[in-house]
């Protein structure tokens, strides 16, 4: 089933609670949250204190991507903060599959990310372990960029990497998901869709989230 993970970077820091209830009310399930380190990716976003603030505001599962060079170091803190499940990129974690078994020894689901040059097949051996797996449509570290088409294939061999090896992890995708290209991702197989400035860059969030999983279904549904 198609869901729209709002991403919470494109929101209005001054007033997060009130956009968290905008999507919530909308009928969003999911908040997409993204930390930035300044080292892994050039940018900064926000950390703990400030999951830990949402935690207390909302009941939707907290998805954190964790854009940052020592995932191993922080990924418990941000489950004890509230993370209801974890991506870490393939690109920072040299001991990947412990990364993986610790993530989910700690409680929360696990999901590996992959930068759009990162091929698919550095996750061959760790896929069974995956309750998802993320795809960067942008090169990571800020909202508002363009998605990069040449990852709807790496979508479309992911699926059928999933069907022929009988696994169950989520398909997530990452960056420059619009209304303008929402149905082609759908398409292709996704089952997770993050969205920022699609989302919070206008004037009516729930209403934009709702938009995009319409789209998003529509596509899917035609296809099938
Ligand atoms: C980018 C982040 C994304 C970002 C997406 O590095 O991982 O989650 O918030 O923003 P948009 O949807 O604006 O590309
Ligand atoms: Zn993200």
């Amino acid at each position: 089933m198609l869901e729209i993970f709002p991403s919470l970077l494109a929101a209005d820091f001054s007033r997060l609670g009130e956009q968290i209830d905008q999507v919530t009310a909308a009928g969003v399930n999911y908040l997409h949250f993204d930390v930035m380190d300044g080292h892994f990716v050039p940018n900064i976003s926000f950390g703990l204190p400030v999951l830990e603030s949402i935690r207390k505001c909302t009941r939707l599962p907290l998805d954190v991507h964790l854009m940052i060079t020592d995932a191993d170091t922080y990924a418990p803190r941000f489950i004890e903060a509230g993370a209801d499940q974890v991506s870490v990129h393939q690109e920072a974690c040299p001991h990947l599959d412990r990364t993986v078994r610790m993530i989910q020894s700690e409680g929360a689901k696990a999901g590996v990310v992959l930068n759009p040059a990162t091929p698919l097949s550095t996750l061959e051996q760790v896929l069974p372990l995956l309750d998802y797996v993320l795809l960067m449509s942008v090169n990571p570290g800020f909202g508002g960029q363009s998605f990069i088409p040449y990852v709807l294939d790496k979508v479309r061999t992911l699926r059928q990497w999933r069907e022929r090896l009988g696994l169950t992890f989520a398909i997530e995708i990452d960056g420059g998901i619009s209304l303008d290209n929402v149905g082609r991702v759908a398409e292709a197989g996704v089952d997770w869709v993050v969205a920022g400035s699609s989302v919070f860059g206008t004037a009516d969030p729930g209403r934009a989230a709702i938009a995009l999983k319409e789209a998003g279904l529509e596509a899917a549904a035609r296809k099938a």
